[in-house]
C-alpha cells in the first residue's frame, strides 16, 4: 500500500448476511461497495451499489465487475469462474476459483487436507454402492455418508448404522462421482477457527471457539474454547496449514471435531466469513469481517485477538413463515450488553437465520445466561 491510499471499491457476489456484514465493515474503512445477486432477499437493501440480476449472465457479471478493485464472494457457490473469465486484469477475484474448486467438492476438499499432513476424519470417495459397504464396513458400521457438492447447515450428510441406511443414503445423497462415506467421529466437542490471509501471505488466527449445534446448526458460539492451550496451539497451527492448503486469499473458517484426548481432526473448510465468527464484531480488536476486507484488498491485517474475556454468540433462527415480523426486540434489547443484529431478510421461515446476539462478559457463563435471554425474547 502506497502512503496515499486512494479508496478502492469491492464488488460481493451474494446479497446475504455474510456479504452484508462485510459490506458494513468496508464502508466504516471508506471501501466503496457493490453486490450482485440473482435475487433481493433483503440483507443487501440499501448497501452500496446493488444489483439484482443473473450472475450466470457473461453481460451482467461483466458490467458488475467493470469498476471493481477486488471482487468477492459471500459463499462458495458464487461464480467466481465467471468473474475472472470477464473480468479485466486490474480487477483480482479472491477468494480464486482455484480455492473454490478445491472446497465446494468435499472429496477434493479432503484430499486436499491429507495431502497436507493435516488430520481429517477417516474417509473414503466412493464410487459405487459396492465401495460404500466396503467403507462402512471397514469404519465399524458407523459412519456419515455426505453429498459431494452443495450441502450445508447438515441438509446433505446422514448417519448411517446399517446397510439399509446406506441404500437410503446412496439414494438421496450419492451424485454422478459417487459419495463421500466418513467414519463417524466420537467428538467430545466441535471447535472452529477463523484465519485472514492476503495475496501477500500475511496472515492473522482468531481465537479458538466452542460451537453448539443444535438439528445440525449452529446454536451457540462460545470464544474462547474451553480447551486446552496444547489444543489451541494444535488449532492455530492446523488452520494455518488449512489455509496454506488450499491457498486461500480472504476468509477462511476451519471446523474443528475435539476429541476426549484433546487431539483435533479438520471437518471442513469454508472460504469466506463464517457464522461462527460473528462474535468477533464485538469481541475481538478487528473484526472477520474487516479482516476479510482487508486481505483481500491486500492492506495490513488488523489484531485479530479478544479484546474482552469471553463472548458467547447466539442465532436467532426463523420461527414462523412469511414476510418478517418482530416481536420481543425491544425486551431484549433491555438486557445491558446484548448485542442484537438483524440481517434485513424480507422473509422468514423455520429455522431460517435472520439473526444473531452476542453479549461479551468477564466469563462465559455470564456471557451465555444473557445471550440465550436475549436471543429468545426475539422472535423473527
Ligand atoms: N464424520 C463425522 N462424525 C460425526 N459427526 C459428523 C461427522 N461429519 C459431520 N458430522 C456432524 O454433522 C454436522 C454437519 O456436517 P458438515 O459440517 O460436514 O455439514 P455441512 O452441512 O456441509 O456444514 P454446515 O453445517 O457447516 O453448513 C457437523 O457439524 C457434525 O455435527
Ligand atoms: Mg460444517
Amino acid at each position: 500500500m502506497n502512503n496515499e491510499t486512494s479508496f478502492p471499491t469491492i464488488g460481493i457476489l451474494g446479497g446475504g448476511q455474510l456479504g452484508r456484514m462485510s459490506a458494513l465493515a468496508a464502508l466504516s474503512m471508506g471501501v466503496r461497495v457493490k453486490t450482485l445477486s440473482p435475487t433481493a432477499s433483503g440483507p443487501e437493501a440499501h448497501i452500496g451499489d446493488v444489483t439484482v440480476g443473473d450472475w450466470n449472465d457473461p453481460a451482467i457479471m461483466a458490467a458488475f465487475v467493470n469498476g471493481c478493485d477486488v471482487v468477492t464472494v459471500e459463499s462458495e457457490w458464487a461464480p467466481a469462474e465467471l468473474a475472472e473469465a470477464v473480468r479485466d486484469p486490474a480487477t483480482a477475484v479472491w477468494p480464486s476459483s482455484k480455492t473454490l474448486k478445491i472446497i465446494r467438492h468435499k472429496g477434493r476438499q479432503k484430499k486436499a487436507l491429507e495431502a497436507a499432513g493435516i488430520p481429517v476424519p477417516e474417509f473414503q470417495i466412493c464410487g459405487s454402492l459396492s465401495e460404500a459397504k466396503e467403507a462402512f464396513s471397514r469404519f465399524g458400521h458407523r459412519v456419515v455418508a455426505k453429498k459431494f457438492e452443495g450441502s450445508y447447515d447438515g441438509y446433505g450428510n446422514a448417519t448411517v448404522q446399517s446397510l439399509k441406511e446406506l441404500d437410503v443414503a446412496w439414494n438421496d445423497l450419492s451424485s454422478e462421482d459417487g459419495l463421500l462415506i466418513e467414519s463417524f467421529v466420537p467428538f467430545t466437542r466441535e471447535l472452529a477457527m477463523m484465519v485472514a490471509r492476503s495475496s501477500s501471505g500475511e496472515s492473522v488466527v482468531y481465537p479458538l471457539v466452542w460451537t453448539e449445534q443444535k438439528d445440525h446448526r449452529c446454536h451457540a458460539v462460545t470464544a474462547p474454547s474451553p480447551s486446552s492451550d496444547r489444543t489451541q496451539q494444535v488449532a492455530r497451527k492446523m488452520a494455518l496449514a488449512a489455509a496454506d492448503a488450499v491457498s486461500v486469499v480472504g476468509l477462511l473458517g476451519v471446523e474443528f471435531f475435539e476429541l476426549e484426548n484433546g487431539d483435533l481432526l479438520v471437518n471442513e473448510l469454508a472460504p469466506r466469513p463464517h457464522n461462527t465468527g460473528h462474535f468477533t464484531i464485538e469481541a475481538c480488536h478487528t473484526s472477520q469481517f474487516e479482516n476479510h476486507v482487508r486481505s483481500i484488498l491486500n492492506w495490513p491485517l488488523g489484531d485479530a485477538n479478544l479484546q474482552v474475556p469471553a463472548a458467547v454468540m447466539v442465532n436467532l433462527l426463523g420461527k414462523r413463515s412469511g414476510l418478517v415480523q418482530t416481536t420481543g426486540l425491544e425486551a431484549a434489547m433491555g438486557i445491558s450488553g446484548a448485542s442484537i443484529h438483524i440481517y434485513g431478510k424480507h422473509e422468514t421461515r423455520p429455522n431460517r437465520k435472520m439473526g444473531h446476539v452476542t453479549v461479551t462478559a468477564s466469563d462465559s457463563g455470564t456471557a451465555r445466561s444473557k445471550a440465550e435471554q436475549a436471543a429468545s425474547l426475539i422472535i423473527l
